[in-house]
């Protein structure tokens, strides 16, 4: 079992901008930073149910296949369930629709109480107040041999890395600037010392940075766990 992660973000870091209004609920840029991801084969018959064939079929969609590959169970935050956007709407059942793309329980991480929402096509939303460890322990018990991911956001996945939880992290790095909004890498100084980093570009302009622990260990460069390096590096 590994923890995995992926995200999209700018060249400046950003995996959301904050921007978000009623009418317009994922931010003026947001279709723009995934779009290399959302216009692959894979997101458009793994979200969008489309079975025509269409979509891109290169790296980008390579990478959006391994995505949707062996996941057993996924941890997102209230913010990617969109818990923040709709907190007075007890109806809310996320964005996906009455059968999720996830097909398997998913736990999302609030201090706010909710009760479970089972959904189509082995959907189950658990709403969990816990460490970063307790909500892993949660997920892994549920997925059995296969991987827990983190879906998201970037809050979410930065206290999962801090906590050195996370085994594989993937972003694609769209190339654009976003300038303001949440960015991953705050607080990560040297993250990259405790993993194997490989780079492949996508002829969309995406630049695809794996960080791999797996691979690290195998390569005999494992480091110490991270740990926060502050000034001392
Ligand atoms: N670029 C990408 O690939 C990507 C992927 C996924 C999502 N997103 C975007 O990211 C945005 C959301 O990200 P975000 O960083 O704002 O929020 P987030 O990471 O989804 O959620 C953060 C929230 O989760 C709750 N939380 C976090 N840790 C917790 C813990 N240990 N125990 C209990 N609750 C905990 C808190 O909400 P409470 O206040 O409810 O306690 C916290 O404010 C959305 O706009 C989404 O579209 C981007």
């Amino acid at each position: 079992m590994r923890v995995r992660a992926d995200l999209n973000i700018s060249l400046d870091g950003f995996a959301t901008t904050t921007d978000q209004e009623p009418g317009e609920p994922f931010g003026k840029d947001w279709f723009r930073l995934v779009d290399a991801y959302t216009a692959t084969r894979t997101f458009r018959s793994r979200v969008l149910g489309d079975t025509s064939g269409a979509g891109t079929t290169d790296v980008d969609d390579e990478y959006a296949a391994a995505y949707f590959e062996g996941i057993g169970a996924e941890i997102m935050g209230a913010g990617m369930f969109g818990l923040h956007h709709y907190p007075d709407d007890p109806d809310w059942r996320g964005w996906w629709g009455d059968n999720p793309p996830f097909h398997c329980p998913v736990f999302v991480l609030t201090h706010t109480p909710h009760p479970t929402l089972e959904m189509e096509g082995d959907n189950v939303f658990h709403f969990i107040s816990a460490t970063p460890e307790e909500a892993l322990a949660l997920a892994a018990a549920e997925a059995g041999d296969l991987d827990v991911r983190i879906g998201g956001g970037p809050t979410v996945v930065r206290e999962f890395l801090r906590a050195g939880l996370i085994d594989q992290l993937h972003v694609a790095i769209a190339p654009l600037i976003l300038g303001d909004g949440i960015r991953l890498w705050d607080d990560l100084r040297g993250l990259e010392l405790n993993y194997k980093v490989t780079t492949q570009s996508a002829a969309s302009g995406t630049t695809h940075v794996t960080f791999s622990r797996a691979a690290a260990d195998e390569a005999g460069s494992a480091r110490e766990p991270w740990r926060p390096v502050g000034n001392t590096l």
